[in-house]
């Protein structure tokens, strides 16, 4: 689907943070710049939470505690033959919080069985999304962002 500006993907991000169930993880791929950080802030808002949605690229984890608390993971900096059980991200994954994972695709052996992938393709002001669900809730929320924001 196609997000035109950044008013649709701030909407995009309403509707997902009032949409998105306890436990949920939420993958986000795309390049630097692409939109993770601010599409993350928009969900933090449909979710509820008041705090201020900050990159956690220096700290990696950001905690916000809302009426569901939201896990914000940045995986950037983490080198590539890091120790995932070290980081111990399934706490995460694995709570009622919802967890958002910037850069999933660099952890795509330590992601939990199912989320909700949203890939960003930017191209100006527009974001090209494509959407991959794993799980049946993530399954249901996919379809239901499609019937709001077309295919
Ligand atoms: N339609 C749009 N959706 C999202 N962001 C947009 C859009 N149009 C313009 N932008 C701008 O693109 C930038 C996206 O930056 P953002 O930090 O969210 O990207 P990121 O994917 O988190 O990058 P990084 O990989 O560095 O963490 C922001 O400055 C934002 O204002
Ligand atoms: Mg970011």
């Amino acid at each position: 689907m196609l997000l035109n500006n950044l008013k649709e993907t701030e909407e995009f991000g309403l509707f997902l943070g009032k949409n998105v169930k306890k436990g949920m993880t939420i993958c986000l791929n795309g390049d630097l710049g692409a939109g993770k950080t601010t599409l993350t802030k928009s969900i933090a808002k449909g979710m509820g939470i008041e705090d201020y949605v900050t990159s956690p690229t220096f700290t990696i984890v950001n905690e916000y505690y809302g009426p569901i608390n939201l896990y914000h993971i940045d995986t950037y900096r983490l080198d590539d033959d890091f120790d995932v059980d070290y980081l111990g991200f399934d706490e995460y994954f694995y709570s009622d919080g919802v967890s958002i994972v910037e850069w999933a695709d660099k952890i795509k052996h330590a992601l939990p069985e199912n989320y909700l992938e949203i890939n960003i393709k930017p191209n100006g002001d527009k974001r090209e999304v494509n959407l991959v669900a794993k799980g049946e809730r993530e399954e249901e929320l996919k379809e239901k962002i499609h019937e709001s924001f077309g295919n």
